[in-house]
Formats: C-alpha cells, structure tokens, sequence
C-alpha cells in the first residue's frame, strides 16, 4: 500500500481532493465511496472550494456511502445521510437522486443490504473509495473481528466507537448501536481506495493497518490486499511507524518520476 505522510491535516485534505478531482476529470461519471466522521471534513471542504472554481464537477457522477445508523431517518441531524447533504451534497452540483446512503430507516434491514450491494453493482463497481479509520482500526462501521470477506450488513458497534461517537450526540439524545455498514470485501472490490487520517490517536491504528498482521482484529490491514490503496496520514497519525522516512523517501521519488512523466 502506499503511504503519503504530510505535515498536518491541510495538507492531508487538499493532497486527496487533488485524488478525487483527478479521479472526476478523467472519468465525471465516476461512482464515488463516500465515507463520514471529522476527518473527511476537510477534503470535503477543498472539494467544495474545487468545484466554486470549475475545476471539477460532480455533475455525472454517482456516490454510495459506507455506512449509516441504524434506527436513524434520513433527516436526523446524527444521520449520515444529513451528514452528508449538509457537508458535501448541498454544496456541488450533485444529483441529489444519485446520492445513496445505506437506509437507517429501513423496514427490513436485511433486504435493504442486500439492496445496497445491488446497487453498487448495477452502478458498476466503485471507482474510488474515501475511508476514514477508527482508533480501533475500523473503517466504516466494520469493528474489529469483522470478517475480511464481509458484505454490507447490520453491524453492532463497539462500546470504544460509541464513546468515541458520543461527542456528536447531544447529552441524553438516543445514539444508535447498531449500523449499515459496507463490508470490508464491498471495500476491497472499490477500485481505489483512499484513507484519510490525522492525529496522534489514529497512530496505533495506522501502525497496525500499515504494518500488519493481516487480521480482523485491525479491519483496515485488510488494505494490504488491495493493489491501489493509498493512506494520506499526517505526522501525527505517522508518529507509531518504524520507518516513516522510508514513506517520505518513496514519495519524494514518486514526485520526481511524476514531475519527469509530465503527469
Ligand atoms: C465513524 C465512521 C467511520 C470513521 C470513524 C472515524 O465511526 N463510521 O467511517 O472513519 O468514525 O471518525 P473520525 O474521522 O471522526 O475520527
């Protein structure tokens, strides 16, 4: 996997905006992976920015989120559908219908899962996936000792991820503990995978995505199996690495072929 280390989350936002726009230039009808939590945030930011400009357009293109509450219509404020309508969606030309978020509210969780993978099939597959990760290694909602083949389906949360979720509820509002969530084999299948993370309680997690082993029990080490998958990570989330001179020295020279290729 290739591992870009910068020096703080700007630079990590606006290095995988650059990914993103990229990734729309070339292909604008491009089915996005889109992914919630604070980190993202800042991409979403540069990407709104991107677009005011006219340098990218989401106009034909598709996204599926990774995960959702459970129990949570779309219009509650702590819905990641909300979350998303209110960082990203609202702010580019989007079709809003071609926008999907796992269904919170769905009558028959199961069937809706099923549904969703459907979906994503019917679209073609995911192009490019955004992943942030849990301090406990998970990325979407797949706790640790989620299976590596996993589909998307209803998941029970981990009492870390609820405490560490517990900021963005209001003191005694209902937060669900049960989830949608994309499976880490829906992950792998995305084309490209771009993972997000910035500050020192990510440094463990990165640690055990980057140097392995490969297990459950650190759902984004199963990123090693997948042929382009890049984590842009700062300093910080950096900081539990062996060897982050070895990254920086490999970008630097990844830099420099670019800059030679003219790309
Ligand atoms: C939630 C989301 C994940 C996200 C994680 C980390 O649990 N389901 O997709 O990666 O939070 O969030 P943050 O970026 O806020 O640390």
């Amino acid at each position: 996997m290739k591992v870009v280390i910068l020096k703080n989350a700007a630079e990590v936002a606006a290095y995988g905006a650059q990914i993103f726009k990229k990734q729309l230039n070339k292909k604008a009808d491009s089915v996005l992976g889109l992914a919630t939590g604070s980190t993202p945030v800042a991409l979403y930011n540069e990407l709104i920015a991107l677009a005011n400009k006219g340098e990218l357009s989401f106009k034909h293109s598709k996204s599926f989120n990774l995960d959702e509450y459970l129990g949570l219509d779309g219009d509650h404020p702590q819905s990641y559908r909300f979350f998303m309508n209110e960082k990203l969606f609202d702010h580019v030309d989007i079709d809003k219908a071609n926008t999907q978020v796992p269904p919170g509210n769905a009558a028959d969780p199961v069937a809706a899962c099923e549904e969703y993978e459907q979906a994503i099939s019917a679209a073609g597959g995911i192009d490019i996936q955004l992943l942030g990760i849990g301090r406990n290694g998970h990325i979407g909602f797949n706790e640790p000792s989620s299976s590596l083949a996993s589909r998307t389906r209803v998941k029970t949360l981990t009492k870390a991820t609820i405490d560490d979720n517990a900021r963005f509820f209001a003191e005694g509002e209902y937060q669900p503990h049960l989830s949608i969530t994309m499976g880490i084999g829906t992950i792998l299948e995305s084309k490209k995978v771009v993972l997000l993370a910035t500050g020192s309680a990510k440094a463990e997690a990165i640690k055990a995505t980057v140097e392995g082993p490969l297990t459950a029990a650190c759902p984004a080490s199963a990123l090693q199996l997948h042929k382009d998958a890049v984590l842009i990570i700062d300093e910080d989330a950096a900081s539990a690495l062996s060897d982050p001179e070895f990254f920086k020295h490999i970008e630097r020279e990844n830099q420099q072929l670019e800059k030679k290729l003219g790309q």
